[in-house]
């Protein structure tokens, strides 16, 4: 029997109209525009302003225009999976909110924590589903409300988070094209260096743990690159490797966006040249789990049936990962 292979047939994706410029983070922490684009390559990023509004808000609207872009009703969906580090309460899932907001009501859903990487871990959890025969339309979200844990004092962090969603449709592949392989990794020593202290079981939320601002994210940049830098890269090495591909072969690196130095890093190792990158964190940021199905949003277009797309993530856990695809259409 042959293998069944999972395809994306749909993307969607939501950014909030609000704009947090360079400019204006220039005027609430001390930092400058030149320092957080040669830094970072940030120039503006995203912000889901509005009162009484969740990571739900930014990934609803994204599911709904996938499924208008596959002209499919809500009821259709068998599985939502939301890859998120901010859902909108420790439970229930975001996923089972963004769910009854559509109308999804046959569809069972549930939130995976994998922070950056958390689009990958779920779009691979996800095929899975697919590979298994038991299901037909997975949708997976990778959404974030990163302006709801970040301390707007710290210019360490303010300068690198936006908000946003992104969505695919997964489905059984017609043909030889869909997720091809997958190399996920995790490692637990993250959890020195790219943190949210309170609010969970070991620091319950108290007036101290407000207090001390450990509700926010806490990250020690420089070891979080360097790892990132060797993570990202040779993950990506790695999965090229096992699968007989070089550069060549690649049409597209769709990175994680957290900063320009380590896309530029990956790309390099992976041999690709600049044009075969994709890259918008300069117009939204690090928006987490949201990057790389909001990169596949923006160049949708481009994309053509048949073009090897290796997807490429590191983020906190610390959790890495890399995955081949072989794009299902054109559109
Ligand atoms: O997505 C999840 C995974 N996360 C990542 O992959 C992020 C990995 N880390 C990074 O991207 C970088 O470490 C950052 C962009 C966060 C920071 O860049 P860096 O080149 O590692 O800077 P640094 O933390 O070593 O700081 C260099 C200097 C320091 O000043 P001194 O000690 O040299 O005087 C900082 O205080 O830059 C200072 N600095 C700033 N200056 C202006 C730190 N933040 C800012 C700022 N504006 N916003």
């Amino acid at each position: 029997m042959t293998k069944i292979k999972a395809a994306i047939t749909a993307v969607g994706g939501y950014v909030p109209e609000t704009k947090l410029t360079n400019a204006d983070l220039e005027k609430m922490v001390e930092t400058n525009d030149e320092w957080i684009r040669t830094r970072t390559g940030i120039e503006e990023r995203r912000i889901l302003k509005e009162p009484g509004k969740a990571t739900s808000d930014l990934g609803t609207p994204a599911v709904q225009e996938l499924l208008r872009k596959r002209n499919i009703d809500a009821k259709e969906i068998d599985c939502i999976i939301c890859a998120t580090v901010t859902p909108d309460m420790m439970f229930p899932a975001t996923a089972n909110i963004i769910g009854d907001n559509i109308g999804a009501t046959n569809a069972f859903g549930f939130d995976l924590n994998a922070a950056c990487s958390g689009f990958l871990f779920a779009l691979t959890t996800g095929a899975s589903f697919i590979e298994s025969g038991r299901y037909k339309k997975v949708v997976v979200v990778g959404a974030d409300k990163m302006s709801g844990i970040v301390d707007y004092t710290d210019r360490a962090t303010c300068i690198l988070f936006g908000d946003a969603a992104g969505a695919v449709l997964l489905e059984p592949s017609t043909d030889e094209d869909g997720i091809m392989d997958s190399l996920l990794k995790s490692d637990g020593i993250g959890k020195n260096y790219l943190y949210m202290r309170a609010g969970g079981s070991l620091k319950p939320a108290s007036v101290e743990t407000v207090l001390a601002k450990e509700h926010f994210i806490h990250q020690d940049g420089q070891p979080v690159f360097k790892f990132a830098v060797k993570g990202m890269a040779d993950v990506s090495a790695e999965l090229l490797e096992r699968n007989n591909l070089t550069g060549d072969d690649i049409a597209w690196l769709v990175p994680h966006q957290a900063n320009l130095r380590i896309i530029d890093a990956t790309a390099n190792r992976m041999g690709l040249s600049k044009d075969k990158v994709m890259i918008n964190i300069q117009r939204y940021g690090n928006t987490t789990a949201a990057t790389i199905p909001l990169c596949l949003w923006d160049w949708e277009k481009q994309l053509h049936k048949g073009d090897n797309i290796v997807l490429a993530a590191f983020g906190g856990g610390f959790t890495w990962g890399a995955t081949w695809i072989k794009w299902a259409y054109n559109s």
